[in-house]
């Protein structure tokens, strides 16, 4: 290109490339860059509008809002498509596995056979867990919610690692990473195996990541266990489809209590805490329960017209996602691996055919079609663990176990970018104005209500 066309795409760029705001209240206009990342939406840089005008910008549930950078993981909503690094998911979970796709979203690119095996045995020599952990953990009540374990327990590591954690300096940021998807497993298989009365199993090193998982969860210390290759595989294509899915709510929590600087496990802590929710990892769960709930195929109509009904709350759970406008592309690869390991089992799981039916009544309901409703990874991934042998309320901590790593990425990731800053949103203030307070004595008295339930809303 000609020194003259390089000019003139330059200012060609520099013109096009911003956006006027103007204030219809007062007629004043500002200038803001607009920029775009290596792939996707155009944005509005707004990050000196405050500084200039004073003006803040107003988006609940950040709708509109970017609130990093980010080099891992990119989704195209419109199309369905996930990439990791570049990789598309379906490629990654037939050709990858697990252990690779952690060090594919750690560090940024597929490892050489010898970093892979130095990876894996890492990993491998980080899974065991401090005797006086465990004993934090047997302080939990046999029928605590093993989620609620995990956010307690993960949350304690940071006690176990605190001292020694200076996240300022790389190796220590790296051994917290490797330390903490070396024991979620761990973790997870413990907070199982404790609801259910059994000792505590020793993680095995000649084992994968996933034979080990499976091993640690299902084995029966009084008897031999062979590993089913096919269920390590599919518990393997599972913590793949979950590792990482970019600012999502939990890592969003991640970031925001590691802007702060805090402890790394803490802060994969609060990332457990906000997965566990109903409209988040928790929805596998709740898939479970809804299928359960309806029952047959009967009763879906009934069930497709309560999801639409504005005044009930049931919402069809595994359906709909903030960023997919389309088919979930690990829905995809979830449904064709549930077959698989029902077949594989000889399981005939009358919950698979309920809901392949109602994903295909809800696909040509004009309610759903209109609001681009589709299957999301939750729908099918609880059939699958269902039919291994988890009970529902596990199904959150496979979840866990496997977007570890991603939190953990984005908080490397975090840590590095030197534009980061402690987040702090700002607000729209409803409240009072400025009020003189009154002594208690002139404040009159209130009706006469019983409970306190209109202080929290309800009705006066
Ligand atoms: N059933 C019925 N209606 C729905 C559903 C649903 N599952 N999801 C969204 N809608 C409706 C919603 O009522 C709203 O209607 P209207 O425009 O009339 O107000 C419209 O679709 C847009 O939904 P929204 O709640 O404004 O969208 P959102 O981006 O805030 O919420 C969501 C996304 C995933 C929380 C929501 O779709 C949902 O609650 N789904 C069920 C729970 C679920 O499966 N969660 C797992 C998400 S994927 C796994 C993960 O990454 O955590």
């Amino acid at each position: 290109m000609s020194k003259e066309n390089k000019e003139e795409n330059n200012v060609k760029n520099i013109d096009t490339d911003t956006f006027t705001i103007t204030d219809n209240k007062t007629g004043e206009t500002i200038v803001m860059p607009g920029t775009t990342g290596a792939m996707g939406n155009r944005l509005i840089d707004i990050r000196s509008l405050f500084g200039k005008t004073g003006l803040l910008t107003y988006d609940p549930g950040f709708t509109s809002t970017a609130a990093c950078k980010s080099d891992i993981t990119y989704i195209d909503g419109n199309q369905g498509i996930l990439l990791h690094r570049g990789y598309s998911i379906d490629e990654l979970a037939n050709q990858s596995d697990y252990m690779e796709t952690c060090y594919l979203l750690l560090y940024g690119d597929l490892p050489t056979p010898e970093q892979k095996e130095a990876f894996d045995n890492d990993i491998k020599h980080h899974t065991m867990l401090h005797e006086q952990l465990t004993k934090f953990l047997s302080g939990f009540m046999r029928s605590a919610h093993p989620m609620a374990i995990m956010v307690g327990v993960v949350g304690a590591l940071s006690a176990f690692y605190h001292d020694k954690m200076d996240i300022t300096d790389n190796d220590e940021r790296r051994l917290a990473a490797h330390r903490i998807i070396a024991k979620m497993p761990t973790i997870g298989a413990y907070a199982f195996k404790y609801s259910l009365g059994l000792p505590f199993p020793m993680p095995q090193n000649s084992l994968s990541y996933s034979e080990n998982l499976l091993k640690m969860m299902f084995a029966n210390p009084a008897e031999d266990y062979e590993i089913n290759p096919v269920l390590a595989k599919a518990i393997d294509r599972l913590l793949i489809l979950h590792a990482d899915h970019e600012q999502n709510a939990s890592t969003s929590t991640v970031r925001l209590a590691g802007s702060s600087g805090a402890n790394p496990y803490a802060c994969v802590a609060s990332g457990i805490a906000s997965l566990w929710g109903p409209a988040h990892g928790g929805a596998n769960e709740a898939v479970l329960k809804m299928l359960e709930e309806i029952g047959s195929a009967k009763n879906i109509q009934k069930y497709i017209k309560k999801a639409q009904d504005p005044d009930d709350k049931f919402r069809l759970m595994g359906f709909g996602h903030r960023v997919y406008k389309s088919y979930d592309p690990r829905a995809a690869v979830m449904r064709e691996s549930c077959h698989d390991v029902l077949r594989v089992l000889g399981v005939n799981d009358p919950k698979l055919e309920l809901a392949m039916e109602l994903e295909r009544i809800a696909l040509e309901d004009p309610y759903f079609i209109e609001k681009k409703l589709y299957p999301n990874v939750d729908f099918y991934s609880g059939i699958i663990m269902s039919a291994m042998g988890f009970p529902t309320s596990m199904f959150t901590v496979m979840f866990a176990i496997g977007r570890t790593v991603g939190w953990i990425s984005h908080w490397k990731e975090m840590l590095n970018d030197n534009e980061q800053k402690i987040g702090r949103p700002r607000q729209l203030y409803l409240g009072e104005q400025q009020r003189s307070y009154i002594p208690i004595e002139r404040r009159g008295h209130t009706d006469r209500r019983t409970g306190w339930s209109w202080l929290w809303g309800g009705k006066k």
